[in-house]
């Protein structure tokens, strides 16, 4: 039996950071096989605008269907100006917004933390940048991005008139709360639940079941803060963050500010997850049309989606690390001797997991599982 990984290059840089990763997956592929493990078959499909152009709809059926079979989804990037004039249900983004909710993935791990080289281009003092290193749960499935009504209408004095709807239950909260109080037991145990509770009916709830929730985690801290001023607080005092847990369009935003203190979104992954399988995996980055096509995209992001596909979705934390590794090496040495085109930048951090994975304590490690397996 092999993992099936659905790859789904979309638009924009999409194709190009997800080519770059493929040296990296197929290193890891034959190392899961080696290490006495499933390997891992890749498929393709298309999503977003290339869908649109290929068959009138962003998430056609057969890749639905193909997503909702596989293990894992690796999606590069959706969206560019060509398609901005069709009407909303055919935009790309609505492409993934589908799929993210028949997937069913209502928790979004997006870990922001500076790699090596990386500080010197933030906007931040070199010293702060260096100590970002904090992980934003973000609601994916509920909130403004898929309340009902949503509506653009006319009104009786001839203008227009749009409505979006925030809307979330208990349930909703609670389930994606206990991800990041989880998730904070793993890191520095602390977790703060950003919303607009002075003003949002919403939000109270939100606070409201937080609280409760934070009561089965003694040992994990929890502060409430207001979206505004975490959003100062983000940029004045960003070593202050351990978790971050908000609600979606919340964690939309303070995903990209997160990652414009390191400079850019270059390096964001980002993990989608639901009750069970597949797990979708994405760069935080969108489709960057102004340098598609150039060979200048940073390819780290996917392939740190990717590692975080392996951890969650292929039980490999193991070989995530040593990809997480692998690029933290290679992004070092870009800042000393590069920066290389997306391509190279892939092929460097694939040689670079080669070496790690050469290391004496897999050959050990691999004949053992080759043995047990023998043994079973
Ligand atoms: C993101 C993106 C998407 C979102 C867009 C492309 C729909 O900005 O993943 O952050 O808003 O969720
Ligand atoms: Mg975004």
């Amino acid at each position: 039996m092999t993992w099936q990984v659905l790859l789904l290059p979309g638009d924009g840089i999409g194709p190009e950071v997800l080519g770059a990763a493929r040296p990296v997956m197929d290193v890891a592929a034959r190392a899961l096989e080696e290490a006495g493990g499933r390997g891992i078959r890749f498929t393709e499909a298309a999503v977003g605008g290339a869908a649109v152009d290929a068959c009138g709809e962003p998430l056609p059926e057969e890749t639905l269907r193909q997503a909702q079979e596989a293990d894992a989804v690796l999606l590069g990037a959706v969206g560019g100006p060509r398609w901005d004039g069709l009407p909303p249900e055919r935009r790309p983004e609505a492409g993934l917004l589908a799929l993210r909710k028949a997937l069913g993935v209502w928790a979004n791990l997006r870990p922001v933390k500076t790699l090596p080289g990386q500080a010197a281009s933030s906007p931040l003092r070199e010293s702060a940048a260096a100590r970002v290193d904090l992980l934003i749960v973000r609601e994916l499935t509920g909130g403004l991005y898929f309340g009902r009504p949503r509506a653009r209408e006319r009104t009786a004095a001839g203008g227009a008139r749009a409505v979006d709807t925030m809307e979330y239950t208990d349930a909703e909260i609670r389930r994606v709360a206990h991800v990041a109080f989880q998730a904070a037991r793993a890191r520095r145990r602390r977790v703060t639940s950003v919303d607009k509770a002075n003003v949002l009916e919403n939000s109270r709830l939100w606070r409201e079941v937080v609280t409760e929730v934070a009561a089965a985690y003694p040992d994990v801290e929890l502060e409430h803060q207001l979206v505004d001023s975490a959003a100062m607080r983000l940029v004045a005092r960003p070593a202050d963050y351990d978790v971050i847990l908000t609600e979606n369009l919340f964690g939309d935003i303070l995903s990209d500010l997160a990652g414009g203190l390191l400079g850019g979104l270059g390096t964001l992954p980002s993990a989608s997850l639901g009750d069970g399988r597949p797990g979708l995996y994405e760069p935080v980055h969108g489709s960057a049309p102004d340098i598609a096509g150039q060979d200048r995209a940073n390819p780290a992001a996917a392939i740190l989606s990717f590692a975080l596909l392996c951890a969650h979705s292929l039980e490999a934390p193991w070989l995530a690390a040593e990809i997480e590794a692998a690029v933290a090496e290679t992004m070092a040495e870009a800042a000393a001797r590069g920066p290389w085109g997306t391509r190279e930048t892939g092929r460097r951090v694939a040689a670079r997991l080669e070496d790690r994975l050469a290391a004496p304590r897999y050959a050990l490690l691999h004949r053992y599982n080759r043995r047990a397996a023998a043994g079973r």
